[in-house]
C-alpha cells in the first residue's frame, strides 16, 4: 500500500521552483551537448548519487515496526524505571528485526541469528534493548568481536563467505560451542520475524527507588508460536523470495494481524551474583530457569508499519548505552564494548544528529542537551544558551545517577572474565544437546556436518568437532561420523 503524500501542485526543483519538462534535458540545440544551466538535470543526478548511506557493518538487512509495550505486573520492587511503574501502563516502541551477516540485499531465510532491537519511547528518555533471538552469544569479550565478524562476512581474497574462516574461528574459540549448537539446531532458521523469541541476552542492572540492585535478563516469548524452516526449506525460500521475513511482517500488520510477545524477566538479587554457579555476566551462558524462574511483566505488540523504510528503518539507531533511570549496565565485557560501539557506528553511518531524526528522537520526553550544530542540524534549540551551568534558566544536571555503582577490586589489566564453580565452555552446550529429542539431535548433527564438510583443511574440521565432543561424547561421535560420510 504505497501512499502519495504530496499535495496536488506542480512538480518542482528542490528549491521549489516549478519544473517545465521532466522528460527532456536541456541541450545546445537539438542533438547537441547538455547544458550546465540545466539545474534540474544536475540536481537529479547529484541527489541520486548520494541516496545511500553506509549500511550497518553487521545486521545490515532488517525490517521495523512500531507498537506498544504494556506492563502486566508490579515490578516497582525491582526497578524505579517510570515506564514500568504501573500495571496497564503503555509505552510506544519501535522494533527493528534483522539478520546479522548478510549485506543489505541478502536473503532473509538463512541460518543466522536474528536481531531484536527495541526502542521504548519512555517519559524519561528512550530506552534501547538491542538483543537477538538467541539467549547467548558466540564470544564473551568485545575485543574478539571484529575478528569474529570478519569470519562471518566476505573473505578478503574470494569475496565470499567461507566455511574455512567460520569454523577456524569457532574451533579456536571454544566458548562459541553453546551458541553454535543453538544456531545449527531447529531454531537456527526462524520461519519469520513473528515466529521467534527475542532476548536481551546480556545481564543488565535494575535498581529500585531505595537503591537496591537486581541483575536482570529479558525474554520476549512469541505469542505466534515458534516456527522454523529446515535447511532445505530455507534454501528454496531464499531463492524464491529473498524478502520473506520483511514481507511477512509488513503484510501481517497491514491486515491487522498484529504480532505480540509476552515479556518475561529473570531477576537475581545482587548479593547472589558472586557465588552463583555460573558467571552471571558471561554472555555465552544462560541462567537455567530452575535457578531463576522467568516472571511475566508485560506484553509487546507491533501494530504500525513505517511509512518510509529508509527514513525510519534504515536510519533508526539503537544503542545499548541508551538507559533510563532504574536500568543500567552489568560488568559483562561484551556489553561494556557495545556501550561504545553503537553510538560510534551511528555517528559514522547516520551522522552526529542521528538521535534527532523523527524515528530516533524521544517522543514521550524531550532531549535537552547543550550539544549543537554539526551536519544537518535543524536549529531545534533556537537561541537558547549552549552551555551549562548558566544563569538563563537552562536545563541542569539532576545529581542522581541513572543506575547504581558496581564495586570492583584488583589491578587493571587484560583479565579473562572470572570463572565460577560450574563454568566451562562446554557444559551448557552439552545440556542443550541432551535436552533435544533424538530427531532434533539428528537434524542438528546433519546441519553441522553439512556445513563443516565444506571446510578445506582437515585440522580445522577436526578441531571444530572436538569442541562438540567435549560438550557431549555422543554428540561428537555422531558428528564425526556424519562429517566423514560427507567428506569421504
Ligand atoms: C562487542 C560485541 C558487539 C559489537 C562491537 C557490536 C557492534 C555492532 C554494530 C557496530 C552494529 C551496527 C550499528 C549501526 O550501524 O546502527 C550492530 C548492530 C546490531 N547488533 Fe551488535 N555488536 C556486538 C554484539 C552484539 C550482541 C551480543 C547482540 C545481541 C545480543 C547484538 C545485537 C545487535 C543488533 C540487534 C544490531 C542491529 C541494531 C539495529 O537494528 O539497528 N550485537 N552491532
Amino acid at each position: 500500500m504505497s501512499v502519495q503524500d504530496e499535495t496536488a501542485g506542480p512538480l518542482t526543483t528542490e528549491a521549489g521552483a516549478p519544473v517545465a519538462d521532466n522528460q527532456n534535458s536541456q541541450t545546445a540545440g537539438a542533438g547537441g551537448p547538455a547544458l550546465i544551466q540545466d539545474q534540474l538535470l544536475l540536481e537529479k543526478l547529484a541527489h541520486f548519487n548520494r541516496e545511500r548511506i553506509p549500511e550497518r557493518v553487521v545486521h545490515a538487512r532488517g525490517a521495523g515496526a512500531y507498537g506498544r509495550f504494556t506492563v502486566t505486573a508490579d515490578v516497582t520492587r525491582y526497578t524505579r524505571a517510570k515506564f514500568l511503574s504501573e500495571i496497564g501502563k503503555e509505552t510506544e516502541v519501535f522494533l527493528r528485526f534483522s539478520t546479522v551477516a548478510g549485506n543489505l540485499g541478502a536473503a532473509d531465510a538463512v541460518r543466522d541469528p536474528r536481531g531484536f532491537a527495541l526502542k521504548f519511547y519512555t517519559e524519561e528518555g528512550n530506552y534501547d534493548l538491542v538483543g537477538n533471538n538467541t539467549p547467548v552469544f558466540f564470544i564473551k569479550d568485545a575485543v574478539k568481536f571484529p575478528d569474529f565478524i570478519h569470519t562471518q562476512k566476505r573473505d578478503p581474497y574470494t569475496g565470499s563467505q567461507e566455511p574455512d574462516n567460520v569454523w577456524d574461528f569457532w574451533g579456536l574459540s571454544p566458548e562459541s560451542t553453546h551458541q553454535v549448537t543453538w544456531l545449527f539446531g531447529d531454531r537456527g532458521i526462524p520461519a519469520s520475524y513473528r515466529h521467534m523469541n527475542g532476548y536481551g541476552s546480556h545481564t543488565f542492572q535494575w535498581a529500585n527507588d531505595a537503591g537496591e540492585v537486581f541483575w536482570v535478563k529479558y525474554h520476549f516469548k512469541t505469542d505466534q508460536g515458534i516456527k522454523n524452516l529446515t535447511q532445505a526449506e530455507a534454501d528454496e525460500l531464499a531463492g524464491k523470495d529473498p524478502d520473506s521475513h520483511q514481507r511477512d511482517l509488513r503484510e501481517a500488520i497491514e491486515r491487522g494481524d498484529y504480532p505480540t510477545w509476552t515479556v518475561q524477566v529473570q531477576l537475581m538479587p545482587a548479593a547472589d551474583a558472586a557465588a552463583y554457579r555460573f558467571n552471571p555476566f558471561d554472555l555465552t551462558k544462560v541462567w537455567p530457569h530452575e535457578d531463576y524462574p522467568p516472571i511475566e511483566i508485560g506484553k509487546l505488540e507491533l501494530n504500525r508499519n513505517p511509512r518510509n523504510v529508509f527514513a525510519e528503518t534504515e536510519q533508526s539507531v539503537f544503542s545499548p548505552h541508551h538507559f533510563v533511570p532504574g536500568i543500567g549496565p552489568s560488568p559483562d565485557k561484551m556489553l561494556q564494548g557495545r556501550l561504545f560501539a553503537y553510538g560510534d557506528a551511528h555517528r559514522y553511518r547516520v551522522g552526529i544528529n542521528a538521535d534527532a531524526l523523527p524515528v530516533n528522537e524521544p517522543k514521550a520526553a524531550r532531549a535537552r542537551t547543550h550539544g549543537r550544530d554539526g551536519v544537518m542540524y535543524d536549529g531545534r534549540h533556537g537561541g537558547a544558551k549552549n552551555y551549562e551551568p548558566n544563569s538563563f534558566g537552562g536545563p541542569a544536571q539532576t545529581d542522581r545517577p541513572l543506575w547504581e555503582p558496581t564495586a570492583v577490586t584488583g589491578a587493571t589489566g587484560e583479565h579473562p572474565a572470572p570463572s565460577h564453580a560450574e563454568d566451562d565452555d562446554f557444559v551448557q552446550a552439552g545440556d542443550l544437546y541432551r535436552l533435544m529429542s533424538q530427531d532434533e539431535q539428528q537434524r542438528l548433527v546433519d546441519n553441522l556436518a553439512g556445513n563443516i564438510a565444506g571446510v578445506s583443511h582437515d585440522e580445522i574440521a577436526q578441531r571444530a568437532i572436538e569442541n562438540f565432543r567435549k560438550a557431549d561424547e555422543d554428540f561428537g561421535k555422531r558428528l564425526e561420523a556424519a562429517v566423514q560420510a560427507l567428506r569421504g
